[in-house]
């Protein structure tokens, strides 16, 4: 079946079913399916998800930052609602949820935004890294597309903390419900072609260490260099390997980076 994604104007278009080949599912590209809805353009009675950054608050950006601190009612996950708890107004309604009760707490959020109040959804770092399910989540909710506010992505700090050119590197999650089979199998691809991956396990049956027996077991190069973060921006810590030596203690809170060759010269002359 497919699944449905509304576009930023709000024209639902459908997304290819799961892939059969190395590559993950993709977007099709005709938008002209289903119905338009037009998103309100007072913000005060709009809705917003809100990408938060990594944990640590001096990652937050000034208009998500305004959004939050504005908004008549907050919702998202208890944990990434505590990180921006402080900048909730007093009288704001907040709606916390878990994986289990999503569909119903979303139900509450839509109906206080039919009802004209400034509603967030906050996400944790970038919603468009490991947050999209919960964005169309929102969007069904809603009926309409819902716009978004970019977010730093703990993707973004491991580049940093590592050094690693986006160019040169893939942003792939497993923390995701639904078939990951096609997302493996790319994922083993693109580090045979060389390329890095930066990489959200799943907890707990996809984990660093299961991530890495399994693209050993698929013939990518044992020596490949890996390297696993947790806790950026908060407490963090850092591990550096290989594939073949990747421990399985790490926590749910992490990311990883497998280096799948050398990196590309910069090419810059400091002659010149
Ligand atoms: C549902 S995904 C959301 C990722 C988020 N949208 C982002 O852009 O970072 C949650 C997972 O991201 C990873 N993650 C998020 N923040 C992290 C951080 N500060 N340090 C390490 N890993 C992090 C962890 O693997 C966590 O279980």
């Amino acid at each position: 079946m497919q699944r449905t994604v509304f576009s930023p104007l709000g024209a639902a278009r459908p997304v290819a079913p799961k892939a059969s080949t190395d590559c993950p599912p993709k977007a099709l590209p005709s938008p002209d399916v289903g119905c338009i809805v037009s998103v309100p353009k007072d913000t005060s009675t709009m809705i917003h998800c809100i990408g938060i950054g990594p944990g640590d608050p001096d990652y937050l950006t000034l208009k998500g930052h305004r959004l939050i601190s504005e908004a008549d009612v907050v919702a998202g996950f208890d944990a990434v609602v505590d990180i921006i708890r402080p900048f909730i107004k007093p009288s704001a309604e907040i709606i916390t949820m878990g994986y289990k009760d999503q569909p119903a707490q979303l139900a509450k959020v839509a109906d206080r935004h039919a009802k004209a109040r400034s509603c967030v959804v906050v996400f944790m770092g970038d919603l468009h890294f490991s947050g999209f399910q919960l964005l169309e989540r929102v969007e069904h909710a809603c009926g309409h597309s819902v716009p978004a506010v970019p977010g730093i992505s703990s993707a973004q700090l491991m580049a940093e903390a590592t050094r690693t050119c986006f160019d040169e590197t893939t942003f792939l999650t497993f923390h995701r419900r639904g078939d990951i089979e096609p997302f493996k199998a790319h994922l083993a691809s693109l580090l045979k072609q060389g390329r890095n991956a930066i990489i959200i396990p799943r907890p707990w049956d996809f984990m660093p260490h299961h991530i890495a027996a399994w693209l050993l077991e698929n013939s990518v190069n044992p020596d490949l260099v890996l390297e696993v973060a947790e806790n950026l921006s908060r407490r963090d810590a850092r591990w550096t390997g290989t594939l073949a030596t990747c421990p399985d203690h790490f926590s749910d809170m992490c990311i990883m980076l497998i280096r799948g060759g050398p990196a590309f010269p910069s090419q810059i002359d400091f002659t010149k």
